[in-house]
Protein backbone atom coordinates (compact mmCIF):
# COMPACT_ATOMS: atom_id res chain seq x y z
CA UNK A 1 0.00 0.00 0.00
CA UNK A 2 1.04 3.81 -0.67
CA UNK A 3 1.10 5.90 2.25
CA UNK A 4 -0.54 9.33 2.02
CA UNK A 5 2.33 11.62 4.35
CA UNK A 6 0.80 12.34 7.40
CA UNK A 7 2.65 14.13 9.78
CA UNK A 8 1.26 13.36 13.59
CA UNK A 9 3.15 14.54 16.92
CA UNK A 10 2.40 13.70 20.57
CA UNK A 11 2.37 15.89 23.08
CA UNK A 12 2.10 15.73 26.95
CA UNK A 13 4.07 15.98 29.94
CA UNK A 14 6.65 13.96 31.33
CA UNK A 15 5.04 10.52 32.07
CA UNK A 16 1.90 10.89 30.17
CA UNK A 17 2.90 7.94 28.20
CA UNK A 18 3.52 9.46 24.73
CA UNK A 19 6.36 7.01 23.19
CA UNK A 20 3.90 3.81 24.27
CA UNK A 21 1.38 5.50 22.20
CA UNK A 22 3.74 6.39 19.60
CA UNK A 23 4.83 2.52 18.89
CA UNK A 24 1.79 1.22 19.41
CA UNK A 25 0.22 3.49 16.41
CA UNK A 26 3.13 2.91 14.37
CA UNK A 27 2.86 -0.98 14.62
CA UNK A 28 -0.84 -0.45 13.72
CA UNK A 29 0.24 1.48 10.94
CA UNK A 30 3.31 -0.52 9.41
CA UNK A 31 1.05 -4.07 9.82
CA UNK A 32 -1.89 -2.12 7.56
CA UNK A 33 1.17 -1.71 4.79
CA UNK A 34 2.00 2.29 5.71
CA UNK A 35 6.03 3.24 5.51
CA UNK A 36 6.08 5.02 8.97
CA UNK A 37 8.70 7.09 10.31
CA UNK A 38 9.17 7.11 14.63
CA UNK A 39 11.10 10.07 15.41
CA UNK A 40 11.54 12.55 18.45
CA UNK A 41 12.36 15.92 19.19
CA UNK A 42 14.91 16.66 21.04
CA UNK A 43 17.64 13.90 19.26
CA UNK A 44 15.68 12.88 16.22
CA UNK A 45 18.98 13.31 14.10
CA UNK A 46 22.75 13.20 14.60
CA UNK A 47 23.09 16.48 15.61
CA UNK A 48 19.46 16.60 17.67
CA UNK A 49 21.36 14.19 19.88
CA UNK A 50 23.83 16.01 20.70
CA UNK A 51 21.69 18.85 21.02
CA UNK A 52 19.81 17.21 23.76
CA UNK A 53 22.47 15.64 25.54
CA UNK A 54 23.49 19.70 25.50
CA UNK A 55 19.67 20.93 26.94
CA UNK A 56 18.53 17.81 28.64
CA UNK A 57 21.90 16.82 31.12
CA UNK A 58 24.62 19.44 30.72
CA UNK A 59 25.38 20.52 34.37
CA UNK A 60 24.20 24.04 35.49
CA UNK A 61 22.13 26.81 34.42
CA UNK A 62 20.90 27.66 31.16
CA UNK A 63 19.45 30.68 30.09
CA UNK A 64 15.79 30.18 29.44
CA UNK A 65 15.96 32.00 25.93
CA UNK A 66 19.58 30.15 25.26
CA UNK A 67 17.44 27.26 25.99
CA UNK A 68 15.02 27.85 23.26
CA UNK A 69 16.88 28.39 20.73
CA UNK A 70 18.72 24.82 21.16
CA UNK A 71 14.74 23.30 20.82
CA UNK A 72 14.03 25.67 17.87
CA UNK A 73 18.04 24.33 16.35
CA UNK A 74 16.86 20.83 16.90
CA UNK A 75 14.00 21.33 15.35
CA UNK A 76 15.09 23.29 12.23
CA UNK A 77 17.82 20.48 11.20
CA UNK A 78 15.46 17.71 12.08
CA UNK A 79 12.21 19.07 9.88
CA UNK A 80 14.61 20.11 7.01
CA UNK A 81 16.93 16.58 6.52
CA UNK A 82 14.35 14.08 8.07
CA UNK A 83 10.55 14.90 8.53
CA UNK A 84 9.90 17.00 5.48
CA UNK A 85 11.66 14.89 3.29
CA UNK A 86 9.72 11.69 4.68
CA UNK A 87 6.24 12.94 4.18
CA UNK A 88 7.29 14.18 0.45
CA UNK A 89 7.81 10.86 -0.07
CA UNK A 90 4.29 9.68 0.90
CA UNK A 91 5.37 8.36 4.25
CA UNK A 92 3.99 8.49 7.86
CA UNK A 93 5.89 10.45 10.15
CA UNK A 94 5.07 9.58 13.74
CA UNK A 95 6.78 12.07 16.26
CA UNK A 96 7.34 12.69 20.23
CA UNK A 97 7.08 16.46 20.70
CA UNK A 98 7.05 19.17 18.02
CA UNK A 99 6.87 23.26 18.53
CA UNK A 100 4.04 22.46 20.69
CA UNK A 101 6.55 21.47 23.14
CA UNK A 102 8.34 24.56 23.07
CA UNK A 103 5.25 26.68 23.82
CA UNK A 104 4.27 24.83 26.84
CA UNK A 105 7.84 23.76 27.89
CA UNK A 106 9.51 27.12 27.12
CA UNK A 107 6.66 29.46 26.68
CA UNK A 108 4.39 28.40 29.91
CA UNK A 109 6.67 26.98 31.66
CA UNK A 110 9.79 29.40 31.44
CA UNK A 111 7.46 32.50 31.44
CA UNK A 112 8.82 33.35 27.28
CA UNK A 113 6.32 35.53 25.13
CA UNK A 114 4.67 32.02 23.99
CA UNK A 115 4.03 34.44 20.65
CA UNK A 116 7.62 34.89 20.04
CA UNK A 117 8.40 31.21 21.09
CA UNK A 118 6.00 29.79 18.71
CA UNK A 119 6.68 31.89 15.71
CA UNK A 120 10.53 30.78 16.16
CA UNK A 121 9.62 27.73 15.72
CA UNK A 122 8.04 28.36 12.69
CA UNK A 123 11.17 30.12 11.46
CA UNK A 124 12.68 27.03 12.51
CA UNK A 125 10.91 24.66 10.61
CA UNK A 126 9.93 26.89 7.91
CA UNK A 127 6.23 26.73 9.14
CA UNK A 128 5.99 23.01 9.01
CA UNK A 129 2.55 22.33 10.92
CA UNK A 130 1.75 18.69 12.03
CA UNK A 131 -1.69 16.95 10.22
CA UNK A 132 -2.97 15.83 13.60
CA UNK A 133 -1.39 16.72 16.99
CA UNK A 134 -2.16 13.60 19.89
CA UNK A 135 -2.44 15.79 23.46
CA UNK A 136 -2.20 13.17 26.36
CA UNK A 137 -3.70 15.25 29.39
CA UNK A 138 -2.22 13.94 32.72
CA UNK A 139 -2.64 16.17 35.86
CA UNK A 140 1.43 16.62 36.78
CA UNK A 141 1.31 14.93 40.00
CA UNK A 142 0.11 11.58 38.76
CA UNK A 143 2.48 12.54 36.05
CA UNK A 144 5.88 12.81 38.29
CA UNK A 145 4.09 9.87 40.64
CA UNK A 146 4.64 7.75 37.21
CA UNK A 147 8.27 9.42 36.29
CA UNK A 148 9.24 8.82 40.25
CA UNK A 149 8.17 4.99 39.38
CA UNK A 150 9.95 4.76 36.34
CA UNK A 151 13.33 7.19 37.23
CA UNK A 152 16.21 6.50 39.14
CA UNK A 153 17.55 10.66 38.00
CA UNK A 154 15.83 13.33 36.05
CA UNK A 155 16.74 15.27 33.22
CA UNK A 156 16.92 19.18 33.79
CA UNK A 157 13.29 19.37 32.59
CA UNK A 158 12.06 16.71 34.60
CA UNK A 159 13.63 18.04 37.98
CA UNK A 160 11.42 21.38 37.62
CA UNK A 161 9.17 21.65 40.29
CA UNK A 162 5.49 20.94 40.13
CA UNK A 163 4.38 24.09 39.06
CA UNK A 164 6.74 24.78 36.26
CA UNK A 165 5.04 21.48 35.26
CA UNK A 166 1.17 22.62 35.97
CA UNK A 167 1.93 25.61 33.77
CA UNK A 168 3.20 23.24 31.43
CA UNK A 169 -0.26 21.71 31.25
CA UNK A 170 -2.22 24.29 30.87
CA UNK A 171 0.21 25.79 28.09
CA UNK A 172 -1.16 22.09 26.81
CA UNK A 173 -4.81 22.41 26.83
CA UNK A 174 -5.05 26.34 25.98
CA UNK A 175 -3.30 24.99 22.67
CA UNK A 176 -5.42 22.44 21.96
CA UNK A 177 -8.43 25.01 23.17
CA UNK A 178 -6.90 27.55 20.28
CA UNK A 179 -6.53 24.63 17.56
CA UNK A 180 -9.46 22.27 17.64
CA UNK A 181 -9.07 20.62 14.66
CA UNK A 182 -5.96 20.17 14.74
CA UNK A 183 -5.73 18.39 18.50
CA UNK A 184 -7.06 15.53 19.65
CA UNK A 185 -7.02 15.45 23.63
CA UNK A 186 -7.05 12.51 25.23
CA UNK A 187 -7.05 12.11 29.30
CA UNK A 188 -3.54 9.96 29.80
CA UNK A 189 -5.11 8.23 32.49
CA UNK A 190 -7.11 5.79 30.53
CA UNK A 191 -6.56 2.35 29.81
CA UNK A 192 -3.42 2.31 27.52
CA UNK A 193 -5.72 0.14 24.88
CA UNK A 194 -8.56 2.64 25.16
CA UNK A 195 -6.35 4.89 24.25
CA UNK A 196 -5.28 3.48 21.60
CA UNK A 197 -7.87 2.87 19.99
CA UNK A 198 -9.46 6.49 20.44
CA UNK A 199 -5.90 7.15 18.13
CA UNK A 200 -6.40 4.80 15.66
CA UNK A 201 -10.19 5.85 15.30
CA UNK A 202 -8.84 9.46 14.37
CA UNK A 203 -5.65 8.35 12.02
CA UNK A 204 -8.17 5.84 10.12
CA UNK A 205 -10.22 8.75 9.13
CA UNK A 206 -7.33 11.49 8.44
CA UNK A 207 -6.68 8.48 6.17
CA UNK A 208 -9.86 8.22 4.50
CA UNK A 209 -10.48 12.07 4.16
P1 LIG B 1 11.43 13.39 26.40
O1 LIG B 1 12.01 13.16 25.03
O2 LIG B 1 11.84 12.36 27.38
O3 LIG B 1 9.99 13.69 26.38
O4 LIG B 1 12.20 14.67 27.00
C1 LIG B 1 12.27 15.87 26.38
C2 LIG B 1 12.18 16.98 27.41
O5 LIG B 1 12.41 18.22 26.76
C3 LIG B 1 10.81 17.07 28.07
O6 LIG B 1 10.96 17.37 29.43
C4 LIG B 1 10.17 18.24 27.37
C5 LIG B 1 11.33 19.10 26.96
N1 LIG B 1 11.11 19.87 25.75
C6 LIG B 1 11.04 21.27 25.83
O7 LIG B 1 11.15 21.82 26.92
N2 LIG B 1 10.87 21.98 24.68
C7 LIG B 1 10.76 21.39 23.45
O8 LIG B 1 10.61 22.08 22.43
C8 LIG B 1 10.83 19.94 23.38
C9 LIG B 1 10.73 19.27 22.05
C10 LIG B 1 11.01 19.24 24.55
Amino acid sequence: MTSTGLFITLEGGDGSGKSTQAELLSTWLTDAGHTVVRTREPGGTELGVELREIVLHRRGHIAPRAEALIYAADRAHHIATKVRPAIERGEIVIQDRYLDSSVAYQGAGRVLDPVEIRNLSLWAAEGFMPDLTILLDLDESIGRERLDEARTKYDRLEAEAHDFHARVRAGYLALAEAEPDRFLVLSATGSIESIAAQVRARVEALLAA
